[in-house]
């Protein structure tokens, strides 16, 4: 049995250093919470859970916001980078890891008939864009409300810290320092909404690179028929369809999102849990599309440049192929889909018996409370809900030692029972204080 949870006070050194992270790191000193009173320096991680600088253990489910699927410093990934790392990290040269990762990736992803490795998501979706682009010879991008798809300016419109919206397809930068002129290759359409996005798509045909959409966007599902829908318009006019599979790719099945819901793209953005905290993406897709990165093309022309210093290096490689074979075990997927399952619905019988309206939205392997009354299904109808419970959750449950983001919950393959039986306590009890 887990013993209750006993905050350690912050100690001088912990405190030194968040005053220097305040300091220095204006982008990240207040994750996740937004308040410095409750930051923590994480010291070390092991399996599910992270240790802060004062000695205090949590439970992990923000696991370094996805990627730990299989816990903190798993050791068959520790041994393969340790034994990888003897013999170099970095060549810019084609290497034994980055060779085999892609025949396993064709092997494993839908559609997948060709790869292109980064370093990060943004990496992934920058490029599968850029691509999209070169093949239709067009700029126009459409992407969903409320879908994140990384860094790059084209997709940080809309996403979900849109404040105000606009009619649609009109989008909204999520950011100072976007140029103005880049909104001019924005669509944005409504996810779950075929019908409008049909229509969006019909009237912009002849302008559109591609469509990109998270297939679970956030933790809201698709609507049944909403992918294929969508794969049939965007096939029908040629148009290719793009998943950023950056955080469902190998967490709702070893096929992503598009195994799990039988809908194959011609392109996909991969990262997170494909490499156990190590730093690789992969843009994956039709041939026919992806050639168009050949690096022969730079001389011959019609090149698609998606290089980069640190992508294919044989350190994140080497992790993401023993992470791959971890997850190809037998069971694995069950396992964290019982729990899963368990830990959601076990969050969503504490807020009923609070009298708090939330929906847990997501799937089993990563899912959120939304704190409203009305249905969750897109965007504008996830406005009606208070983020400001959620920010709330995270704080009651560190100070019982549970972390989490302030979106979702993320369950690895190694949360014991025994986690999720204390974690389904501490749910309980923090509730409960959500209503004081
Ligand atoms: C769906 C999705 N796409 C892309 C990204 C960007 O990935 P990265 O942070 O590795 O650039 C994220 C990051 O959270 C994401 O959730």
């Amino acid at each position: 049995m887990r013993k209750p949870f006993q905050r350690i006070p912050r100690d001088g050194y912990e405190q030194k250093l968040i005053d220097m992270a305040a300091e220095l790191l204006p982008a990240c000193a207040r994750t996740p919470t937004m308040s410095l009173e409750s930051a923590i320096v994480v010291k070390e991680g092991h399996g599910s859970k992270i240790t802060d600088m004062s000695g205090n253990e949590y439970i992990d489910y923000l696991l370094g916001s996805g990627p730990i699927f299989l816990g903190h410093a798993h050791p068959a990934i520790v041994k393969a980078v340790r034994e990888t790392l003897e013999g170099g990290s970095s060549f810019l040269l084609p290497n034994e890891p980055s060779i085999l990762l892609a025949e396993e990736l064709v092997k494993a992803v839908p559609c997948a008939e060709k790869i292109c490795f980064g370093n990060t998501g943004s990496d992934a979706t920058l490029f599968s864009i850029r691509l999209a682009r070169a093949f239709r010879k067009r700029d126009k991008i459409l992407k969903f409300e409320g879908g994140y798809h990384g860094q790059g300016d084209h997709v940080l419109m809309s996403n979900q810290w849109t404040k105000e919206t606009k009619a649609y397809p009109a989008p909204v930068p999520n950011s100072e320092g976007i140029p103005k002129s880049v909104e001019e290759d924005v669509l944005v359409a409504p996810f779950n909404n075929l019908d409008l996005t049909v229509d969006i798509i019909e009237k912009n045909r002849d302008d559109l690179a591609g469509v990109i959409v998270e297939p679970m966007q956030r933790t809201i599902p698709p609507q049944p028929g909403f992918l294929e829908g969508l794969r049939e318009i965007t096939a029908r006019h040629e148009i290719p369809l793009i998943f950023d599979e950056v955080v469902t790719g190998f967490r709702l099945a070893y096929g992503g999102a598009q195994e799990y819901y039988g809908v194959t793209p011609d392109l996909c953005a991969i990262g997170k849990s494909m490499s156990a905290g190590h730093p690789i993406s992969a843009v994956c897709g039709r041939a026919d599309i992806m050639e168009f990165a050949e690096g022969i093309r730079r001389i011959t022309g019609n090149y698609v440049s998606l290089t980069g210093t640190y992508s294919g290096n044989p350190i994140s490689c080497t992790a993401a192929l023993a992470a791959l074979k971890e997850l190809r075990r037998e069971g694995v997927y069950e396992s964290v889909f019982a729990k899963g399952t368990k830990l959601k619905n076990a969050l969503q019988k504490s807020l009923d018996k609070a009298g708090i309206p939330a929906q847990v939205l997501g799937e089993p392997p990563a899912f959120q409370p939304w704190f409203s009354e009305s249905e969750i299904f897109d965007f504008r109808s996830s406005q009606a809900s208070n983020p400001m419970l959620n920010f709330q959750l995270l704080q009651e449950l560190i100070d019982r030692g549970v972390l989490k983001g302030h979106e979702k919950f993320f369950i690895s393959t190694v949360h014991s029972d025994e986690d999720i039986d204390f974690t389904i306590d501490v749910i309980d009890d923090a509730v409960q204080a959500l209503k004081g």
